[in-house]
């Protein structure tokens, strides 16, 4: 088969690394890639905004199925379109099923609909709406949430009551992120464990590919700005089989069920942001993909050919598939640039690279190739992977690695795959 992939990004280098070993696939294409899908993809410099331009590349070349990575091309609707233009398989929910991660507002008021548990909330459709209620509110901190895609940075736990009405303000009459944050949902701040379920769905049935926690804030100790993500590790380690049972029965069913009766069809990854808190989980987002940097830890987990799950998925026949997941634990250590996420440089040479064991997985995120030199280009870099037996010694082995790559103001987090945290 021939398969693309679309994005950039350490995610979709996971899912190129992890399709260049399925037994179905004869060539692979990464859309538009980075310096390391290339070495099992073809990478092409298509914009992922252009659908009219993916469609003709994707008849041109008999492309058989397409696998997007990120959000937002799911968002605007390429399951739609290439389906409709080229009759290729996309893999993926349609723009229609996409506001599970797409609009905050329409997925609280869908899980509230359904019966899945969440963090209590108000739908906020204007600043002086937003300040009247906050008047009404007395225990703090709250959450306030854009309810559009915001790239992840569309968050803010407001600690008192001023600071939550500057950030309505913020959010709302400054547009803080366009359109995206004019309505926004305020919520419970729920305390607990953290951690993220990964599903294959065809809408009816389901497969568990795997469990993680992903450490979102930039500096060591959960200190500092929120991150796309700078590090992760899988499964997730307070995650037992109660825990993990009580998690489908609570959260995972009830959603399935929910779409099923409201008709909404949905195929593809459905990731559970989570969180377990005393009075068990609870879901704090929907996404309609995999995760950044959860994709790194949980596929090289993944025993299956992935295109035998995607397929089952395809053909309605998930409840045949038998999903096996790796005993051993794996750990993935985000390189960053200093001063991510919020102003960083670009174009930085990376030195070291070829240094690396076999035993860790490179996976590149924003880098760039010039003249057969690696470059930095983004605020998550570079992804380093290992699998083994426990997680002391993959983060000891993970972090004498990253000791081998040099760039100009190089910035990780130390306390990635420390199990204090869980305690
Ligand atoms: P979200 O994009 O909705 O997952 O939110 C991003 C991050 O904000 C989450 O991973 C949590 O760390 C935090 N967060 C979101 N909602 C809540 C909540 N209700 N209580 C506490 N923390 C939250
Ligand atoms: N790591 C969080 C996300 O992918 O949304």
């Amino acid at each position: 088969m021939k398969v693309m992939v679309l994005g950039k990004g350490g995610r979709e280098s996971a899912i190129v690394w992890k399709l260049s070993m399925s037994s179905y696939i004869d060539e692979l294409y990464a859309v538009p890639g980075n310096p390391g899908t290339k070495k099992y993809a073809h990478n092409i410099q298509l914009n992922l905004e252009d659908f009219k331009t993916l469609a003709e590349f994707v008849k041109e070349n008999k492309i058989e199925m397409v696998i997007p990575g990120p959000e937002t091309p799911i968002a605007n609707g390429i399951k739609d379109y290439i389906e409709e233009k080229t009759g290729t398989y996309v893999f993926s929910p349609s723009s229609k099923s996409s506001f599970l991660e797409a609009s905050k507002i329409k997925a609280k008021q869908f899980m509230k609909r359904n019966n899945v548990p969440t963090a209590d909330f108000r739908i906020i459709e204007s600043y002086e709406g937003g300040v009247n209620y906050l008047n009404l509110i007395e225990k703090y901190p709250v959450v306030i949430k854009a309810d559009g895609l915001a790239q992840g940075k569309g968050v803010s736990i407001a600690q008192s009551h001023i600071e939550a009405v500057s950030i309505l303000e913020e959010y709302i009459k400054g547009k803080k992120f366009g359109e995206a944050s004019t309505r926004v949902v305020i919520e419970e701040f729920l305390t607990g464990y953290e951690y993220s379920v990964f599903i294959i769905t065809d809408g009816r049935d389901y497969i568990w590919i795997g469990d993680a926690c992903d450490y979102k804030r930039a500096f060591d100790g959960d200190r500092g700005p929120n991150t796309g993500g700078m590090g992760s590790v899988s499964p997730a380690p307070f995650l037992d089989s109660g825990k993990r049972k009580i998690t489908e029965e609570e959260i995972i069913k009830p959603t399935l069920e929910g779409l099923i009766k409201e008709a909404i069809p949905y195929e593809g990854f459905l990731y559970f942001g989570l969180i377990w808190t005393e009075d068990g989980p609870k879901v704090l987002e929907y996404n309609v993909r995999l995760g950044d940097p959860e994709a790194q830890v949980i596929l090289p987990r993944l025993k299956n050919d992935l295109m035998d799950l995607i397929i089952a998925a395809k053909e309605r026949r998930l409840n045949q598939v038998v999903v096996e997941i790796s005993k051993e634990v794996c750990m993935c250590l985000v390189v960053a640039s200093g001063g991510y996420p919020v102003e960083y440089e670009k174009g930085k040479e990376i030195k070291g690279l070829e240094k690396l064991s076999h035993q860790v997985i490179l996976f590149h995120a924003g880098t760039e190739e010039r003249e057969n030199k690696i470059y930095t280009a983004g605020g998550r870099v570079l992804n380093l992977v290992a699998m083994g037996k426990d997680f002391e010694n993959v983060r000891r082995h993970i972090y004498r690695e990253v000791e081998k790559i040099h760039f100009e103001n190089i910035f990780y987090r130390r306390d990635i795959g420390l199990m204090e945290r869980w305690r």
